[in-house]
């Protein structure tokens, strides 16, 4: 029954990688669970090793009215995947036209889906504004909106928050209650997105379902078409979306979107337990501007690399050594359907 959607206001922060990462968690725990693509780059089904060349897909042939249930592909651990489909930018532009006109199109297999009370449906969704954002939030039971742990999130945390960026104007107060946030991408070792993550959950409170550390194992997972909970299950990353998926099992299980895990429960080692950074405090004595011609200021303290591109001081978490793959293989079940 329950529909969560992805949304993010800029792209490439991780909502594919999350939904289709959380998607296989839930399934893995046992609850049947649909992963719809809704994004034209089509790229949730290359977290689960399909082939590439496989042209087909839900939305891409949506104008057609498919059957979906006849789209699904099935993974070995029970989760269904619909994939968006290969779509060229001037069809996804007239598809958009089509469903402002005929919302029914993207409605009518939605509502099928979500008719059967013990699914629950993962929506990944183009980033910022779009057509189907505006389709599918106003059936979801939960929006879980993916911000990168970097200092901009910070910055549009008010226009965020407010869920201004789904573009629905003063309408936007109807999901103020269902919409959560992830934030991804936690450096520990940058001092600049340990103090955004701080900042941002600070600010969101329990609205914050949970942060994913910045962990090479989701990448290489990708690299190797595979789920994470397969190639690095114990991995930072693998451990931080545990807990998200207990957190969205349990949040989209009530009819109310109210969080009934706090992340603090939620997380028994968020980021922010680390040894607590403390910021310059803008109430500090600054050094007084030295006169022309004075002596120069005191050196700033060097500048730490930018997020994702510093050397972790110490490795994530314990993990089995990678299994060397000279090229990513497509899994046995890959290329036959439900
Ligand atoms: N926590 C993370 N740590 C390391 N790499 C990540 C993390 N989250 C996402 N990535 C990488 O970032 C890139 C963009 O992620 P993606 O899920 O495609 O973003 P989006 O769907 O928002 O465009 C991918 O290469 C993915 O592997
Ligand atoms: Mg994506």
């Amino acid at each position: 029954m329950p529909l969560i959607i992805f949304a993010s206001p800029k792209g490439g922060v991780g909502k594919t990688t999350l939904a289709a990462n959380l998607a296989d968690m839930l399934a893995q725990s046992g609850r049947p669970v649909l992963l719809l693509d809704l994004d034209p780059q089509n790229a949730a089904r290359l977290h689960f090793g399909l082939p590439l060349a496989e042209p087909g897909g839900f939305m891409a042939a949506l104008a057609r009215r498919p059957d979906w249930r006849q789209m699904i592909w099935r993974m070995p651990n029970g989760l269904m995947l619909l994939p968006h489909g290969a779509m060229p930018l001037r069809a996804s532009l007239e598809q958009a036209l089509m469903l402002e006109q005929d919302p029914g199109l993207l409605h009518q297999p939605l509502r099928e889906m979500l008719a059967d009370p013990n699914l629950t449906v993962i929506a990944d969704l183009p980033p910022g504004p779009s057509q189907v954002l505006a389709l599918t939030a106003p059936l979801a039971a939960v929006i879980v909106t993916v911000l990168r742990s970097e200092a901009i999130s910070a910055a549009m945390l008010g226009e965020v928050e407010s869920g201004r960026f789904l573009g629905h104007g003063t309408v936007t107060a109807l999901f103020a209650n269902r919409l959560h946030f992830v934030l991804n991408g936690v450096a520990m070792q940058s001092r600049l997105s340990r103090t955004a993550a701080e900042a941002v959950a600070q600010h969101l409170g329990p609205r914050l379902l949970g942060a994913v550390s910045q962990d090479e194992s989701l990448a290489e997972a990708l690299a190797q078409m595979r789920p994470l909970r397969e190639v690095a299950p114990a991995s930072a990353a693998a451990r931080d979306l545990q807990h998200i998926a207990q957190a969205l099992a349990v949040l989209s299980q009530g009819p109310v979107a109210e969080p009934a895990v706090h992340p603090a429960a939620a997380f028994p080692q968020p980021p922010f337990a680390q040894p607590p950074f403390t910021p310059p405090s803008f109430a500090q004595p600054q050094p007084a501007p030295p006169p022309y011609g004075g002596p120069p200021y005191p050196a700033p303290p060097p500048h730490e690399a930018p997020p994702g591109h510093a050397l972790p001081a110490q490795p994530y978490g314990p993990q089995p050594p990678a299994p060397h793959q000279a090229a990513p293989q497509a899994p046995a079940w890959a290329g036959w359907r439900a």
